[in-house]
């Protein structure tokens, strides 16, 4: 498998990255290790995390889904083998929402990722959502002090306003601090306008590497749900509901028709035509079973013709 240079990081990545939010909630330990096995074994390396996954689950407190990838980190894969990406400065406890960004909270969060990680050091550290409260210069300092005590090769940001992402990009430089290499937006076949405006021509102008999120729009890209009466089929079902309208449906009968001609499915069709985008270095998006990320896996192969991108274009585009 080809794999993409990670924006102007020294990594070579495989075009797909694992996503870990199902870690401790879709998923238990052991098939999460069973899917991570079959993940690195297809020649994937790349497994996205965030110190807060899954604390959305009523008994979690977040760091789940960090210890059970630490734990398996464990059993005996080799540790340079793979490329662990994580996140910090979303707000792990339920009484207060702040997204945190400030040097002292990054230091501490640094210690316990690395902690549950059960490794020395991590290679993507990514800030989960700005922090307007902290100032640029401070973050970015917290990151250089993890970079030069080698606890973290690279910083990324996720969710970050163009302005911001820019403005922090001109710090780095300014300064000398690390800069972020990487970009981890939500986009997909149906969420598509945010990234497209300004995101990706800014991404492409500095060589960012884009991890986009969403990757299958929670599982209604692979054409599962259909009608109110299929949410249930998944615990996710319910955050769908948002999809089903008529550009949703407009989107999941062109994926039928390139998924027919290449005699393949929704899912592997949804993310090669995110492989076709400019700029996009690997889709993030998750599984549940082994079939399911065999049909993830399939995709990197899958080169979708003119007709079809066009196709799938003009299903999506925006009302
Ligand atoms: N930076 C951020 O703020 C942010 C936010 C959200 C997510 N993320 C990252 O992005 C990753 C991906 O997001 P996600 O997992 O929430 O969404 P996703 O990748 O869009 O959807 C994946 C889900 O779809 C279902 N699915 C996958 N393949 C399928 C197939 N072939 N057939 C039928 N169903 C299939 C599975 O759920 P079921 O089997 O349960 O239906 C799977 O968990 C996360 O794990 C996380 O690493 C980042």
């Amino acid at each position: 498998m080809e794999k993409r240079t990670f924006g102007k990081s020294d990594l070579q990545v495989a075009p797909l990255a694992f996503g870990g939010n199902v870690f401790g909630w879709t998923v238990d330990e052991k098939t999460s290790f069973s899917l991570l096995d079959q993940f690195v074994d297809a020649g994937f390396d790349l497994i996205d995390t965030a110190d807060v996954y899954s604390r959305w689950v009523p008994e979690n407190q977040g760091g789940e889904s960090e210890t059970i990838i630490g734990n398996w980190l464990k059993r005996g894969v080799k540790r340079e083998r793979v490329i662990i990406a994580t996140k910090v400065g979303s707000s792990m406890s339920a009484g207060n929402p702040r997204k945190n960004l400030s040097r002292k909270y990054i230091r501490q969060a640094a210690e316990d990722s690395l902690r549950r990680l059960r490794t020395d050091y991590i290679d993507l550290y990514q800030s989960h959502y700005d922090d307007p409260e902290t100032p640029v210069e401070e973050t970015l300092q917290a990151y250089d002090e993890l970079v030069k005590a080698g606890k973290v090769r690279y910083i990324g940001a996720s969710n970050f306003s163009p302005a911001r992402l820019s403005g922090s990009l001109r710090v780095s430089e300014e300064r000398n601090y690390p800069a972020y290499i990487s970009l981890q937006p939500e986009y997909n076949l149906y969420s598509r306008a945010v990234f497209e405006k300004e995101l990706q021509p800014l991404c492409l102008r500095y060589g960012l590497g884009v991890l986009n999120y969403y990757a299958l729009a929670s599982g209604f890209l692979t054409g599962k749900y259909r009608s109110e009466a299929d949410l249930s089929v998944s615990k996710r079902g319910k955050g769908i509901t948002k999809y089903l309208n008529d550009r949703g449906l407009r989107i999941l009968h062109a994926l039928d028709q390139v998924a027919g001609r290449y005699e393949t499915t929704p899912a592997s069709v949804s993310i090669a035509w995110l492989l076709a985008q400019p700029g996009i270095t690997a889709p993030i998006a998750s599984a549940t079973n082994p079939k399911q990320l065999d049909s993830l896996v399939q995709a990197v192969g899958l080169k979708l013709d003119n007709e079809a991108l066009l196709q799938l274009n003009q299903a999506s585009g925006e009302d």
